[in-house]
């Protein structure tokens, strides 16, 4: 018997929106996280319980449990848990996004930020009490499931959550993994004592601790030597506390390649690959695709490009920029304003060197999933230079369905670069220079190069299947098969 799995996010597969018929109706939900677990899930079943992250989720949220789809009929089951808008907007927007993303990320302008206060507490009281509605709920639906239950907990709005698990249930097996980097002693230090104790300690309730890359796992085995009683094995990634050896351990994640293709083959994708062939006519095409994101680094790629068109201007008039942002966190200030700097860094570029018939980028920061995978089938270079990045999936999206042998430009900082740096093109994400040559160094690659790099990709992204992440989180759980 398989053990049965639960899975808690904040974020669901599935984010429910007013239907035409005013009923809420089912959408993707955004980001990787969704897209890797949704993945392992589909081939095995089991629980999945998120936050209601709107009002349409929060009326579904009301019926209980209800299948992935929306219906019931499907393989595994959604629970989502709904909060008061007010303590949902501390938790998500003021600690989980504000302050450790921006923590994990090494985002604060430090002279600037971060500010802690009065705010930040209530923020963090927040923050407590989400926790605890999850670790309430995994071990409510423990009991019903059973002992041998594995509880799957991810990222870093559920750092707590572990502990608080373990707590109502001592023999709870449970795997904390996160999809994003870990921070460092020096920027842990950055938060005050009190709250760098209490997540430590939150996430080293689990049995096993997971990371996308050895960097994150071993930073955050560093940042443990922070808290008194912990003993840290830095060669084997053992954490000793308070009587359990806790493991952290690396498992890279790569993608549902058939449910990704199935995606791609839908009618809207086709027709907006004819729509962005048209569109793009003769020209190469140098694509990026991000949450609007700060770590994302898409300002720095348009400066790169800018420096691109400086230095190559046998490209000039010969390459498109397409770069497709999915707006993101849109309530905190600081995304706002980068966005805007990032749109008015792209107009610059195009004041600089477009003419009357072409523009050299063109920055779309609209919902657009169907454009997201047509772009893929097109481009001739795919630009992943975030600053950091846990998990990068679009870096293993691109070349799945990617028909052009386009080549890969890939941040040495990020998440998935110790999988594919074989067949990538580095960059070091602060280098405009050299971002700038790497994209030549892309569009002017030999086609027989271009096709054996394409299958290196390929080939890397399909060593880890979804459902191979999961096998080894039950394995390291003592619950594998
Ligand atoms: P992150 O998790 O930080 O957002 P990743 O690159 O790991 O970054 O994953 C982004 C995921 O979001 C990819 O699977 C990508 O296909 C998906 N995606 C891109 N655009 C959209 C969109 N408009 N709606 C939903 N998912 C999207
Ligand atoms: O992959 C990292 C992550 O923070 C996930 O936890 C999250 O679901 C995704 O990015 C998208 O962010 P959000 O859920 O805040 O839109």
């Amino acid at each position: 018997m398989p053990a049965p799995i639960v899975v808690a996010s904040n974020r669901g597969p599935i984010a429910f929106v007013r239907g035409a018929d005013g009923k809420p109706a089912a959408k993707r939900g955004a980001g990787g996280l969704v897209t890797a677990l949704s993945g392992a899930l589909a081939a095995g079943g089991g629980l999945w319980i998120a936050s209601a992250m709107t009002e349409e989720d929060r009326e579904v949220a009301a019926r209980g449990r209800v299948g992935a789809d929306g219906d019931d009929a499907s393989l595994y089951e959604l629970r989502y848990l709904s909060f008061e808008p007010g303590l949902f907007d501390r938790y998500y927007n003021g600690w989980t996004n504000r302050v450790l993303w921006f923590l994990h990320h090494y985002l604060w302008n430090l002279p600037q930020t971060p500010i802690f206060g009065a705010d930040t507490e209530a923020d963090w009281d927040a923050f407590v009490a989400v926790n605890r509605a999850f670790a309430d709920a995994m071990a409510e639906e423990g009991g019903r499931l059973g002992p041998s239950t594995a509880f799957l907990v991810q990222d870093y709005h559920l750092s707590l959550a572990p502990a608080m698990l373990k707590e109502l249930r001592p023999d709870a097996r449970i795997a904390h993994f996160s999809h994003i980097p870990f921070a460092g002693p020096s920027y842990m230090r950055i938060l005050p004592e009190r709250y760098r104790t209490a997540l430590l300690e939150g996430l080293l309730g689990a049995d096993v601790i997971g990371f996308h890359a050895p960097a994150w796992a071993d930073r955050f085995l560093l940042s443990c030597r922070l808290l008194d009683g912990a003993r840290v094995d830095l060669r084997r990634r053992v954490v000793g506390w308070r009587g359990r050896k806790i493991r952290v351990r690396v498992n890279p994640m790569g993608l549902d390649v058939d449910a990704l293709r199935d995606e791609a083959s839908r009618p809207e994708v086709v027709r907006a690959a004819e729509e962005l062939r048209a569109w793009k006519g003769d020209s190469a095409l140098l694509l990026r695709v991000d949450r609007a994101e700060l770590s994302k680094n898409i300002l720095r790629g348009f400066l790169a490009f800018d420096r691109f068109l400086e230095t190559h201007p046998e490209w000039r008039g010969r390459v498109v920029f397409l770069a497709l942002l999915n707006p993101s966190r849109e309530e905190i200030p600081d995304y706002g304003a980068y966005v805007g700097e990032c749109v008015r860094t792209a107009e610059f570029v195009n004041d600089q060197w477009g003419t009357s018939t072409w523009t050299p980028i063109d920055a779309r920061v609209r919902d657009e999933y169907a454009q997201t995978l047509a772009a893929y089938s097109l481009y001739d270079a795919l630009i992943v230079n975030p600053m950091l990045d846990g998990m990068n999936l679009v870096a293993k999206e691109g070349p799945m369905l990617n028909t052009r042998d386009g080549a890969l430009i890939l941040s040495e900082t990020a998440g998935a670069f110790q999988e594919l740096r074989r067949w990538a093109l580095p960059v070091d994400p602060f280098d405009v220079d050299q971002t700038a040559e790497a994209i030549a160094a892309a569009l002017d690659m030999p086609a027989a190069e271009r096709a054996a790099r394409r299958r290196g990709l390929q080939a890397a992204v399909r060593r880890n299947p979804p459902n191979r992440w999961l096998e080894s989180q039950l394995d390291d759980l003592g619950l594998g098969d």
